[in-house]
């Protein structure tokens, strides 16, 4: 499948004209060729070339000439595969042949006349294979518009005023809700053809008063009627005349082919493909992607220059469409906000997974993180779902799929809010709250309008009782996928709209809002200049990249708490341990650290006495009644080690009453005030004194290559015990270094207000053979999957 021709020498390594891509070395082609995006396109080549020597060019078709006619004059040359014609004008057709056969005898006749029409048939043209790249760049269309608009946001008086001058520029024009409007009346009128009483419905940015220029065309195609109406015709077809259902409507169409009781999404998706295919003008680039959380109909519209979502079984996405329109109806500040926050997110590449699935946060999920800020001022901007309900009216209730979707369908019928905060300082404070919000210990609920505590979602059992509030008649939920950012979609709660986030994502999300909590305290965020500088908005929108961010001193190494990948065991012990979650799991990090260090790396460790353990942080005050040495952390869960911790109020308020996550420390002020330090969560714990007298860290992979090979001395087990025969081997054959490296390492436990993380400060206390430097960088990476693995062992076998 592979083509060397691709694969070009270049002075800086090699360029696989195929994917258009330069590659460094000859690993990183090796790895290239292999890949899935170097392998998909060798196949499309493939694909088309067989096309191309199995079809013909017919031109000169008139409107009356049929597909089935084209496909009835060529079958006499040899079996046809695909007859495509051109649908907007229909004056040109492609024939694809199942044998090369085929085309030679239907290219070697003189004349070719289709009912009695002379039509031209020729070879297709040889073209070359070329990756096109991609025509709309939503990042650099984006960046386009910022440029534009930057002179302008900088001549305005205030930061609200830029945020509404960017609403006014981005949002969807009259005109292009009208076009959009045109689109899915055609789309209507198609589609019924087809499947009698369906209905196709927008939801999504085109409708929820956030679109932008050219932002994504996203529509439920609803079937239920259609089901009703075949169902019904299945009933009556031995009664009625054959073909023709009770009330005339005719039943000769693709509906006879599919039964939509028993088909798969993916057998719907198909026919609904066909048909954008094959009758809508302009409709090109379909296709379909069955691998998608709720499988999609992807399509573009030529002339509107629009992208297009089909999706059936998504009526739950009208209804939360629905919601997000009552928000901005209830409060106007709403949407200069979540304009200001897509664009920032964009700029920063925190948001909009260009191809639709990725690791980014979406719109829909940027959009609820800002109502739960906005549900968690003082006082609150918006109310909660659940308050939402009590509001509505009884002919408002609504339960979609056995979750409660009741919400009044009016913005008068919600109280207006008593918080008067301008757009500037509900700005800063988004980012404020978000830059201290603890997200591996909470699951946020815009339902509730506070953060819950991960706790009650580890254990799956309970989690999935507490998920279920209606009964249901369909599938019964489970509960949420947890990730790194745990967001339950305010009525589908079994969803975590953030679920496809990763750990880098997640933190990279954390680190802008920290980096624009603290511009947004400089006066370049709030005054303009009056050098002409560039001030408010236009700073904040600096694409990622191109700030610097100032690198931590401190050689520490990090441990993230990772809900989502510990071992169900621990999953549920931590569970149990309610609020006193995060100084189980840190135990059980100190004990995985030390055997690390003691087996794993073999280095000589002791410890530090109990003054040295404690010194005079305030911090460690809650540590100090515990007498906890390293050793002792192996041990079960201590109960008084509950009762220091703080008590969890399961809230997050902005401003003070109520409180940020699960810490009592937590206070965020969404006027950008310096935040108190957590010192309750923060502990200090006892110190390890090392020694360690190899350099265990130099040629691991070669002596790890060696042990796999060599079958007898081959270790059985986990890779712990792996790595443990590599330091041995180390041991053994190299020798000891000139002096020992001596260093000690601090654990910490940081939780409540920031990331809950164990972190270990490491610092040489004699390092003549300068070492150090090497073995930290080596433990930065080897440490974290370690600690992990034996997490996971330890637990995994309880
Ligand atoms: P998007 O995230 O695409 O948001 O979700 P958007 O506002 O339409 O932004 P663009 O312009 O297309 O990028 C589209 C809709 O899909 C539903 C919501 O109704 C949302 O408005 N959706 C999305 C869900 O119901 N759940 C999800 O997890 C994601």
């Amino acid at each position: 499948m592979e083509s060397n021709s691709d694969i070009k020498p270049t002075p800086k390594g090699f360029h696989c004209a195929l994917c258009n891509v330069n590659l460094p070395n000859m690993p990183s082609l090796d790895q290239h060729v292999k890949g899935r995006k170097h392998q998909t396109l060798s196949t499309v080549r493939s694909t088309r070339k067989t096309q191309e020597e199995h079809s013909v060019f017919v031109s000169g078709i008139k409107p009356h000439i049929s597909q089935a006619d084209i496909a009835e004059h060529f079958q006499q040359f040899g079996p046809v595969t695909d007859v495509i014609v051109d649908k907007d004008k229909g004056v040109f057709a492609i024939v694809q042949f199942s044998e090369p056969e085929g085309l030679q005898a239907a290219l070697s006749l003189v004349e070719h006349q289709v009912k009695g029409l002379k039509v031209r048939v020729k070879p297709r043209e040889k073209k070359e294979f070329k990756l096109i790249p991609k025509k709309r760049n939503d990042y650099q269309n984006l960046q386009r518009l910022l440029d534009r608009l930057k002179p302008e946001l900088c001549q305005l008086v205030s930061v609200d005023a830029q945020m509404q001058c960017v609403v006014e520029r981005s949002q969807l024009g009259e005109n292009e809700k009208k076009a959009r409007g045109l689109l899915v009346q055609l789309l209507q009128e198609v589609f019924v053809e087809f499947f009698p009483d369906s209905q196709i419905l927008p939801f999504g940015s085109s409708v929820n008063t956030f679109g932008i220029h050219s932002c994504d065309l996203d529509l439920f195609l609803d079937l239920e009627n259609t089901k009703v109406f075949q169902a019904h015709a299945k009933c009556t077809a031995e009664q009625a005349v054959e073909g023709t259902s009770e009330d005339g409507r005719s039943e000769d169409s693709i509906l006879s082919d599919i039964d939509l009781s028993t088909a798969s999404p993916a057998e719907v998706l198909d026919l609904v493909a066909a048909i954008l295919k094959r009758c809508v003008p302009s409709v090109h680039k379909v296709h379909v992607v069955g691998s998608a959380r709720l499988p999609v109909v992807k399509f573009h519209h030529r002339e509107l220059n629009l992208q297009g979502d089909i999706t059936i079984n998504n009526r739950l996405a009208l209804r939360n469409t629905r919601f997000l329109q009552l928000c901005s109806g209830t409060e106007d500040r709403l949407r200069p906000l979540v304009y200001t926050i897509r664009y920032w997110a964009k700029q920063k590449q925190l948001a909009g997974n260009p191809s639709g699935a990725g690791p980014l946060l979406n719109n829909y999920a940027l959009t609820l993180l800002i109502i739960f800020y906005l549900q968690n001022c003082e006082p609150p901007v918006l109310p909660t779902v659940d308050q939402l309900k009590h509001m509505a009216c009884e002919e408002e209730e609504c339960v979609i799929e056995g979750w409660n979707c009741t919400f009044p369908s009016q913005p008068i019928a919600v109280p207006r809010s008593k918080n008067t905060q301008d757009l500037c300082s509900l700005l800063s404070g988004f980012f404020s709250f978000y830059a201290k919000f603890d997200f591996a210990s909470s699951v946020i609920s815009v339902r509730e309008g506070r953060a819950l505590p991960i706790t009650a979602f580890l254990s799956r059992n309970k989690e999935e009782e507490a998920m279920q509030e209606e009964p249901s008649t369909k599938t019964p939920h489970h509960g949420p996928k947890l990730a790194p950012l745990n967001l339950l979609d305010p009525f589908e709660l079994s969803h975590n709209v953030a679920g496809n986030l990763n750990e880098r994502s997640q933190r990279c999300f954390q680190r802008e809002c920290q980096e624009a909590e603290k511009y947004c305290r400089s006066l370049q965020y709030q005054r303009k200049s009056t050098k002409g500088k560039s001030w408010g908005l236009v700073r904040l929108f600096t694409p990622q990249g191109q700030v610097a961010h100032a690198k931590s001193e401190a050689p520490t190494i990090s441990i993230p708490f990772k809900s989502a990948s510990l071992p169900e065991v621990l999953r549920n012990q931590l569970h149990m341990a309610g609020e006193g979650f995060r100084l189980l799991w840190f135990q059980k990090v100190c004990a995985a650290v030390e055997e690390v260090l003691k087996s794993v790396l073999r280095c000589h460790l002791a410890h530090s006495d109990a003054d040295a353990v404690f010194g005079e942080d305030s911090a460690v005050h809650a540590v100090e009644e515990m007498e906890t040495t390293p050793t002792s952390l192996n041990t079960s869960l201590n109960d008084s080690w509950d009762s220091v911790e703080p008590k969890n109020e399961g809230s997050s308020k902005v401003g003070g009453k109520r409180q940020l996550s699960s810490s009592s420390d937590a206070s965020v002020s969404p006027q950008g005030k310096k935040p108190r330090l957590a010192i309750k969560t923060r502990r200090d714990f006892p110190h390890w004194i090392c020694v360690q007298k190899h350099m265990v860290w130099a040629g691991r992979r070669k002596v790890r290559r060696e042990l796999i090979k060599d079958t007898d001395s081959r270790p059985e087990g986990s890779c712990v015990e792996m790595e443990s025969q590599v330091t041995a081997r180390i041991i053994d054959k190299e020798p000891k270094l000139k002096e020992p490296l001596e260093f000690t390492v601090q654990p910490q436990m940081v939780g409540g207000t920031e990331i809950t993380r164990a972190v270990l400060i490491l610092e040489p206390t004699s390092d003549r053979a300068a070492v150090f430097s090497d073995f930290f960088h080596f433990l930065e990476a080897f440490l974290p999957k370690m600690v992990e693995t034996l997490i996971e062992k330890e637990t995994g076998n309880v």
